[in-house]
């Protein structure tokens, strides 16, 4: 598709894709490659713009050391990328979820209950950790520290004791020191990920269990990926596409547009997709001050 004006014209207040692409793994399909090579050159694809995550971009890599001319573009909610501070969509899942949060302290005002909010972000915390923190959560659970369901009941006993609902903010992937839950294990995707979800009803029901209290679970699933993105997430998003195209021309294949503070620079995409960018202690414990 040529993407002349009348084919981008209205796209900036618009989610998703309008090319219809989605995440695929050619690399575990047969012939993947050479399909992509030959499709490029036949429609006079001079380079290829990979915009995604970690494995968008992982399978951009692969092509770039397989030749072909690549350059990408950090984009996923769960912001764990290596190389950028920010990857664009998380802004705007973590507003969405910060709104949801919003809303359920209007529950929590006068119901007698622990609420529990699941959003996504699959093996990082940065969603759970930035909605609950502007959320006023009375505890956030990541991946990166494994909970200890005592703990976080004694904080759930505590926040009813001050006449108010605990909202528990949980990632997707967070889960509790070995041995003390029976958790589900999910299906894999094609790039071998397990797929995420359910923690939220089962730490509901441990906390009933455990507290004698009712607790509900709200999951934000895919609701936190869709729709019209926030300000920061367009800027950065056109700032990036602008930077790509830059990169394109000087021939810098391999690296993705990565932000740095405020500037936008180019690193390589084995830096960028080699390992994850997970939340640091140091940012957990700040969020740990307010729990309770
Ligand atoms: O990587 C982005 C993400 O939204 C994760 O937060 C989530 O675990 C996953 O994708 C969900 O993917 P799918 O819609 O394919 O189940």
């Amino acid at each position: 598709m040529p993407l002349d004006i009348q084919a981008v014209r209205g796209i900036l207040p618009r989610g998703g894709t309008i090319l219809g692409s989605s995440r695929t793994n050619p690399i575990k399909i047969e012939g993947g490659v050479d399909r992509i090579k030959d499709n490029l050159a036949a429609g006079g694809v001079d380079a290829l713009i990979a915009i995604g995550g970690e494995d968008t971009l992982g399978v951009a890599r692969q092509l770039f050391d397989r030749g072909v001319r690549v350059v990408g573009v950090p984009k996923t909610i769960d912001n764990d990328l290596s190389g950028t501070d920010y990857t664009f969509g998380f802004d705007t899942a973590v507003n969405i979820a910060t709104e949801a949060i919003d809303r359920l302290h209007t529950t929590a005002e006068s119901h007698h209950r622990a609420l529990i909010c699941e959003v996504m972000g699959r093996h990082a915390g940065w969603i759970a950790l930035h909605a609950g923190m502007a959320g006023g959560a009375n505890v956030i659970l990541i991946p990166e520290k494994p909970f200890d369901i005592d703990r976080v009941c004694e904080y759930v006993e505590s926040r009813f004791r001050t006449r108010y609902s605990p909202i528990i903010v949980v990632a997707e992937g967070a889960h509790p020191v070995e041995g003390q839950m029976a958790l589900q294990a999910g299906e894999l995707d094609s790039f071998g990920h397990v797929r995420l979800g359910g923690i939220g009803e089962v730490l509901a029901k441990e906390i009933e269990k455990r507290t004698g209290k009712e607790a509900r679970t709200t999951v934000l699933g895919h609701i936190q990926r869709g729709g019209t993105p926030t300000a920061f997430d367009r800027v950065l998003a056109t700032r990036f596409g602008l930077q790509a195209i830059d990169a394109v021309h000087a021939g810098d294949f391999g690296t993705m547009v990565a932000l740095r503070g405020t500037d936008i620079v180019r690193v390589g995409l084995d830096e960028a997709t080699s390992e994850l960018k997970t939340v640091p202690v140091s940012r957990y414990e700040e969020a740990e001050v307010f729990f309770g």
